[in-house]
């Protein structure tokens, strides 16, 4: 639907380079101060603040024990700990093998996975401690991604609530659920930074933010891992995958990947730094190639960074298969060659390749792997599980775990978060007011599409121990806000496919009501997530007809899209009053969505990746690089009539701004910000310079910076407001804004509050031409904005 103008939205401002002197203001009265910047990763500072966390698997008592240990192992019984196999419903093609019991007695087996009960897990752990020479206990894992048995909103959904601390609450619960079933490893969080919604596993990441990424990273690791790694309720997080995976070629899933050193350090890794940074014990080396070097084996990633640079203590685990894979990727012609590159590149433990199993012993015994090389990737292994107790506790308490319904404080979590998610869209008037919210007294309403009543697809990708049974599903909540019989129900046809009669069907529904809620999307366990990629990211089967012909009635039409990732719908945004994404939204998914549609819950959410209009502008992303001849303010919405329309970075056939940009979401209310104001235009760069040797992390504000935020409505609501910096003059071109802030705050109708933002030197810092972490001689612009599109920004100058 090309130059169609469905959206008010403005193409991102340029840079004014008018300078804008403020006075030296000192805000000291703020009440409110940013969320601590996550330190990048600086080569050469002290990777790591000695967090608890940390301190435990770095606990000298430890290493006595572990050296101990590491003393009485034999060839074979120090092979075993690097080894991994999935017993439980397989998540990848399988290595054949099932001799899982005998191997782990003969201590051939450091960690299982994809057991998902007390009982199995116990079973299992039994043989390790009671049945094998020297009694090491199992490291049982799972993919832990977005709750447990309480399924919390898709990662995408749960980044999209900006709202680290739900995040965390979230997965401190998960940690305590899954714990109790014995799994004391999680592969998570996934932190790949993702501008590609053709890629279905986007939907497992925060987006495409580095920043926020690092925000929900931390907020991840510190729930999973609580207080102590070795409370019997923590569990082991997993940062994965090292690194790139997210810029899959096309969006195709395990594509290769092509990222320069500059680009890896300022974009990919860190949200790994801040993972690990938090405490977090463990690395999965991701499938793709990275520069021709399959990540799986590429010794710069996982031995210069994570280990020289950023002295990474933890233990790296393959991902499925990923080392067999290297034959694939043409780097090993057989599975002893694949082993040893993994192995002498830094993987430490085999997930399902069985080829540390098969090969460590020979390349051991004839030198190709040395002894110190093989008790280095032991004592990591043999470290997390120290530092998680196992030793000590090995079992999980059977009674612990939950078989029963979920309790009303999980629900409640579950319900919230998931209302947070939720992004607003579109809210148009008809008549005299907007579509959303409903009022409790309307007549009827016709709910039509096949994510209205689908327990399943409300758990998303990566469910879980999640069941379908726990979901209220939205025709439930309705059905219960509003009696049935104001409801007409239409299931509309199925995600893929729907017949005439289908169709017919929720279009007479439509007809016979006042309005008509459409729950349409993707069948998300199916079509996002690992093996996901989709080159045609649009309603699939029949859905956009059933959108249409239902729009055709007449009938105001409120479109909730479940998706795991932001679906081109031009249309859709240019003809639909009100539309909310709402992506997988996890067993509250009914009541959160009846909730947010009656307005008892204001939409909060914001978007955490852009949104494109056309598939043709994928990769986009608002962090993007200005270009020599950039658009500016251009209008865009048609073909270049001239010369000057024609030579700017531009296409002729669509508009450079996404559909909605990166942090977009409206409310219920209004809000206005004003300002912002600094409290110091100038800064020294050496000064800078010295903070961010001495202590990246600490954030010292070197600089506040601060707005007025009004909520002008009649709603109370959360706004989520954020801060973005833009650097000139540096050695190395700067994205046009870059994160650097964020606040959620609540405001009453006509409440006003000042947010302040406390800026440490890490908020100036950059790569620069020489991939050294610095701050540079540069003109900064700053806002303080709703989105990554609006505000006026104030000026900075960094000086020599
Ligand atoms: C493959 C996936 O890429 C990874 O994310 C997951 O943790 C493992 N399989 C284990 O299931």
């Amino acid at each position: 639907m090309p130059f169609e103008v469905t959206f008010n939205r403005q193409e991102p401002a340029s840079v004014s380079f008018k300078s804008i002197r403020l006075f030296l203001l000192l805000i000291f009265a703020a009440s409110l101060f940013a969320i601590p910047l996550p330190a990048q990763s600086p080569k050469e500072a002290s990777a790591f603040r000695g967090n608890p966390v940390h301190s435990t698997l770095a606990d000298p008592s430890v290493e006595k024990k572990v050296e101990a240990l590491l003393r009485q192992m034999t060839l074979e019984e120090k092979i075993g700990q690097l080894v991994q196999y999935s017993v439980g419903t397989p998540t990848g093609p399988g290595t054949g093998r099932s001799d899982y019991q005998e191997m782990v007695v003969k201590g051939q087996v450091g960690s299982l996975f994809n057991l998902e009960s007390a009982k199995a897990t116990n079973e299992f752990q039994h043989q390790a401690v009671e049945k094998s020479r020297l009694h090491i206990p199992l490291l049982i894992g799972l993919d832990v991604i977005h709750g447990y048995r309480t399924v919390f909103p898709v990662p995408l959904g749960l980044a999209a609530t900006w709202d680290p601390q739900i995040v965390e609450a979230a997965s401190r619960l998960a940690a305590q659920e899954a714990s109790a079933s014995g799994i004391r490893w999680t592969f998570s969080p996934m932190v790949d930074i993702a501008r590609d919604p053709r890629w279905g596993r986007i939907v497992e990441g925060a987006g495409e933010d580095p920043y926020l990424g690092s925000v929900m990273a931390r907020a991840y690791v510190r729930g999973y891992q609580g207080k102590s790694l070795s409370a019997p309720d923590s569990i082991a997080a997993c940062a994965k995958h090292y690194v790139g995976y997210g810029a899959a070629e096309g969006g195709r899933d395990y594509n290769s990947t092509e990222i320069p050193e500059h680009n890896l350090r300022e974009v990919y890794l860190p949200p790994f730094y801040a993972a690990l940074d938090e405490g977090g014990a463990s690395v999965m080396s991701a499938f793709n190639s990275l520069n021709g070097v399959p990540a799986s084996a590429n010794p710069f990633t996982l031995t210069e960074v994570l280990r020289n640079e950023w002295k990474f203590p933890g233990m790296v685990v393959s991902d499925w298969t990923s080392i067999f894979e290297l034959i694939q990727h043409g780097i090993a012609n057989d599975g002893k060659t694949a082993a040893w590159k993994a192995f002498t590149a830094g993987v430490d433990m085999d997930m399902e390749s069985n080829l540390y199993h098969e090969h460590l012993a020979d390349l051991f015994k004839s030198g190709k792997i040395t002894q110190a090389q093989l008790d280095e990737a032991v004592r990591r292994v043999l470290r997390v599980k120290f530092a998680l107790g196992l030793f000590d506790e090995p079992y999980t308490d059977e009674s612990r775990e939950n078989h029963g319904p979920l309790p009303a404080e999980s629900l409640q979590l579950a319900r919230a978060a998931a209302e947070r998610s939720f992004v607003l869209l579109k809210n148009d008037f008809v008549a005299t007011r907007p579509v959303l919210p409903l009022a409790s007294d309307i007549h009827s309403v016709a709910l039509i599409g096949p994510a209205a009543d689908d327990a399943a697809n409300m758990l998303g990708n990566w469910s879980g121990r999640g069941n379908p049974q726990d979901v209220v599903t939205l025709k439930t909540a309705l059905s219960q806000k509003l009696g049935a019989e104001r409801i007409k129900y239409a299931v509309g046809g199925e995600y893929l496919a729907a017949s005439d009669a289908q169709i017919q069907e929720g279009v007479a529904a439509a007809r016979a009501s006042d309005i008509a809620i459409l729950a349409l999307g993707e069948n998300t366990p199916e079509m996002t997530g690992e093996a996901g990629s989709r080159a045609h990211p649009v309603l699939p089967g029949r859905q956009q007809e059933l959108l249409e012909k239902v729009c055709a009635t007449g009938k105001p039409v409120v479109l909730l899209l479940f998706s795991g990732r932001p679906l081109v719908l031009p249309w859709a945004f240019a003809h639909v009053p009100a539309v909310v994404e709402v992506w997988s939204p996890g067993v509250q998914a009914g009541p959160a969505i009846v909730r947010t549609l009656f307005g008892e819950a204001t939409p909060s959410g914001k978007l955490t990746v852009s949104w494109p209009r056309a598939t043709g502008q994928i990769p986009i992303y608002y962090n993007a690089l200005n270009t020599g001849r950039p658009a500016g303010n251009r209008d865009l919405t048609h073909p270049p009539k001239n010369g000057d329309e024609r030579f700017t970075s531009r296409y002729i056939d669509e508009q450079n701004a996404p559909q909605f940009p990166f942090g977009f979401g409206l409310s219920y209310t209004n809000f206005t910000y004003s300002g912002p104001e600094i409290s110091a235009n100038k800064l020294s760069a050496k000064m800078l310079q010295a903070e961010l040797r001495e202590n990246p992390a600490a954030a010292k504000p070197a600089l506040t910076v601060a707005a007025n935020v009004s909520n002008t409505g009649k709603t109370a609501a959360d706004e989520v407001v954020q801060l973005y910096v833009r650097l000139q003059g540096t050695s190395v071109e700067e994205p046009v804004r870059k994160l650097r802030g964020f606040q959620r705050v609540s405001l009453a109708p006509g409440e006003s509050k000042k947010v302040t933002f406390a800026l440490g030197a890490d908020a100036f810092a950059l790569w620069n031409i020489n991939n050294e972490y610095t701050v540079e001689q540069s003109l900064v612009h700053i806002w303080v904005s709703p989105d990554s599109s609006r505000g006026e920004p104030v000026e900075l100058e960094i000086t020599d």
